[in-house]
């Protein structure tokens, strides 16, 4: 192996294959069209939300369509916001009447989405906020759209937090019980500690539940993923013993995850597939969101980027899935993933340079290098005829030969086959 993760208590083995999911934030809140945090950013009261759940009517919703869209985007699993901090469930729960159920939708949103990603072969996740700006047992803490509201404080000063603490647990065991195997439970929001959410307790449930499933850190025990949000780590993480941690960073279009119509600085899928191979480059996952509209489809702005994503992902697939951190040091705007087996680096060019590419220590290292998106033959220069141009600290690189020409490629990648 050339690269070696830390044990999890969960079944990572195929995360850190699989490398590219769907993130799906998806509620009442597309209705308002203006981030998942409407209610909070415009301190809202109940009343006032209400309206959202009185005309969310998603009368397009085809999650076929989101399936195959995620499929040909070249991602391998996916997470869906079963309940997002609205505390507006997505399912049939017994547990509360705020759920879509009882929307204009009228149904259970979430299983024909499972089992439409699950027919498309993609893994099966939930993201589950802990916070809830709903339910009337929730511990208030630090976040809450009546904060400010000091009637409205005192008036809830005396809220039996283990009311809520219960009914918590009760929505994850639905989850974990109604949905045949679930592959990774996301938590969020888990602004309180652990003994509060008694999430010892939760873990020990979902694990007997679903003895293979992956946990994130974020009920405030760490578990089997690290989940950091919209950033690209430096480096990759290691515990002390020199191994890698399994994470994941979660990225947006435009930096809302909910659908947000006004929203105009979108990423363009360039900076998409840099973002999901620097994140390989380090050990790590993309999990990459998209905010479906008040009616149910995923936008065009997105569904165009995500097909870009995907024609990428066609050709160069080989140099994410399966891959992780290379030993070696690229060069100069360049990105190296490694397989697991070892034998091959893949070279991520960000910035196409003029005819050389300089890999320092790996002069002697690779028998034969070519084009992914072609499979076209890169010439590897005489190391000893570069000799004298090349400074004697620089005796062990390796000089490659491209073309003047970028290839029609968003990241051109070559694949580098190791002696
Ligand atoms: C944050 C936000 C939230 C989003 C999440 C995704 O915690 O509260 O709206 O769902 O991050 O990571």
């Amino acid at each position: 192996m050339a690269f070696e993760y830390q044990d999890t208590p969960g079944d990572t083995e195929w995360f850190v294959h699989d490398r590219f999911g769907m993130f799906i934030h998806w509620g009442i809140y597309a209705a308002a069209g203006r981030h998942e945090w409407v209610k909070m950013y415009e301190k809202m009261t109940d009343e006032e939300y209400q309206k959202y759940f009185d005309h969310f009517d998603p009368d397009l919703y085809d999650p076929k369509q989101w399936a195959k869209l995620a499929k040909e985007a070249g991602m391998k699993y996916f997470v869906i916001t079963s309940k997002h901090h609205d505390g507006c469930c997505l399912w049939d729960t017994q547990l509360t009447d705020w759920k879509v159920t009882n929307t204009r939708a009228g149904r259970d949103l979430l299983a024909p989405m499972v089992e439409a990603f699950r027919n498309e072969g993609l893994k099966v996740g939930f993201y589950h906020s802990i916070l809830d700006w709903h339910h009337p047992d929730y511990p208030i803490g630090g976040t809450h759209p009546r904060i400010e509201d000091e009637e409205f404080m005192k008036a809830n000063r005396d809220r039996d937090g283990s009311k809520y603490v219960e009914y918590l647990h009760g929505c994850v065991r639905e989850l974990l019980t109604n949905f045949g195997k679930v592959d990774i439970m996301w938590f969020d929001g888990g602004e309180h500690s652990a003994e509060v959410w008694r999430s010892e307790q939760l873990i020990e449930m979902i694990r007997s539940l679903q003895p293979e499933i992956i946990i994130n850190d974020r009920a405030r025990v760490p578990q089997d993923i690290t989940t950091p949000e919209q950033v690209q780590l430096a480096e990759p993480l290691r515990d002390e013993d020199g191994k890698l941690l399994v994470w994941e960073s979660c990225q947006t279009f435009s930096g809302s995850w909910g659908y947000y119509r006004d929203q105009l600085d979108w990423k363009s899928p360039e900076m998409i597939v840099k973002m999901l191979v620097d994140g390989v480059s380090k050990g790590g996952n993309m999990l990459f969101n998209v905010g479906p509209t008040g009616r149910g489809e995923i936008e065009p702005r997105a569904v165009e980027r995500l097909k870009a994503v995907g024609a990428w992902m066609r050709l160069h697939g080989r140099s994410i899935y399966g891959c992780g951190p290379s030993e070696f040091t690229p060069p100069a705007d360049g990105r190296l993933t490694q397989n697991a087996a070892g034998d091959r680096l893949y070279l991520h060019i960000f910035s196409w340079p003029f005819k050389h590419i300089y890999c320092p220590g790996l002069g002697d290292k690779v028998a034969y290098a070519q084009l992914l998106n072609d499979g076209s033959e890169i010439a590897i220069s005489d190391a000893e005829a570069m000799h004298h141009r090349l400074p004697e600290h620089a005796k062990n690189t390796l000089v490659l030969e491209i073309p003047v020409q970028k290839p029609l490629a968003a990241v051109p990648v070559i694949e580098l086959f190791l002696k």
